[in-house]
């Protein structure tokens, strides 16, 4: 199994337009050591050809771009992807769906009831792109349940809902509903390789647990390294959990989660603010002494 980061960042990308956080700030200085990072996306592909994108991010022309297999022109109009599945209806996963209405059939959507839901209602993308290329809806099962997507030979997918948070414009922002958010447990027939993506891991949930066993690569949630990081810096009163993402720091928090598990650990979905970009910083360190990486823009693995 191929697994490509598209882009590594959370909502608002590395360097956010708007913020002048110590690490937005530096980096437009020139002064930290860190690269930039678009926003959450990844490709997975068995044979290398037919590709499944995790996610459509609002960069994601620039992200198609820079990845040579994106395009592998066998036709006038091509694609090296095959379909789309979505973890959630988040701007940052989600609207990149615009950028690819010009795609010749209807692109085929793998997404969550409660995503679905919120893509024909509070954010109508489904309902625009009718205008345009069309989509092929599939409901993601919440329970694991094995499924395949047809031209993505090879991949066996298992979908299980996540305690996190449905985007602020959902009406389950406060109500939430199983498949708000999933994680996403991927098996290589051929190879045996198998991934646990779950960008929006806001709990480590007791039926979360045979997949973290299993995976020889976690690819999970980033975003902040402390539970106050926003309200600290002053910039939204929000807590990392009311968000749907747990913290890396502390008692309870994702490092300590992430120890009993004998993948290999890979933080994504890196929130600009989290410390944890700077390469030559503390946290960064920590993380090494624990054997947890962090995701950059153009990572590849092979499993
Ligand atoms: C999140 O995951 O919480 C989002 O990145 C927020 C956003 O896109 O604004
Ligand atoms: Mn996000
Ligand atoms: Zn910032």
């Amino acid at each position: 199994m191929h697994i490509h980061v598209l882009g590594a960042g959370a909502g608002g990308g590395f360097p956010q337009w708007n913020c002048n956080c110590a690490n937005c700030a530096g980096y437009r200085a020139g002064t930290l050591r860190a690269t930039a990072r678009t926003q959450s996306s990844i490709a997975v592909s068995a044979d290398g050809t037919d590709w499944i994108l995790f996610n459509a991010s609002p960069d994601i022309r620039a992200q198609l771009a820079a990845f040579a297999p994106m395009q592998p022109n066998r036709g006038i109009r091509d694609t090296g992807i095959c379909a789309v599945l979505l973890i959630d209806s988040q701007i940052d996963h989600a609207t990149g769906l615009l950028m690819l209405r010009e795609h010749t059939r209807r692109l085929p959507v793998y997404l969550s009831a409660p995503a679905q839901q919120d893509l024909s209602t509070g954010l109508p993308l489904l309902k625009v792109l009718e205008h345009y290329c069309g989509t092929e809806v599939h409901e993601l099962p919440l329970d694991g349940a094995a499924f395949t997507i047809p031209g993505a030979a090879g991949l066996v997918i298992r979908t299980v809902a996540l305690a996190s948070k449905a985007p602020p414009y959902s009406p389950h922002r406060h109500d939430p509903h199983p498949g708000d958010n999933v994680g996403v447990f991927i098996e290589d027939t051929r190879s045996g390789g198998r991934l646990f993506y779950a960008p929006g891991l806001g709990e480590i949930e007791d039926h979360l647990l045979p997949y973290l066993e299993q995976a020889d690569l976690l690819l999970v949630d980033g975003t902040f390294w402390t539970e106050d990081e926003m309200i600290r810096h002053g910039i939204v009163h929000k807590f990392a959990r009311e968000m749907g993402h747990l913290p890396q720091s502390g008692e309870d928090g994702m490092i300590r989660a992430l120890a009993p598990y004998r993948g290999r650990k890979v933080l994504i979905h890196i929130n600009n603010t989290n410390p944890i970009l700077v390469e030559d910083g503390p946290e960064r360190a920590e993380l090494a002494a624990h054997g947890i990486e962090v995701a950059y823009d153009g990572m590849d693995f092979e499993l």
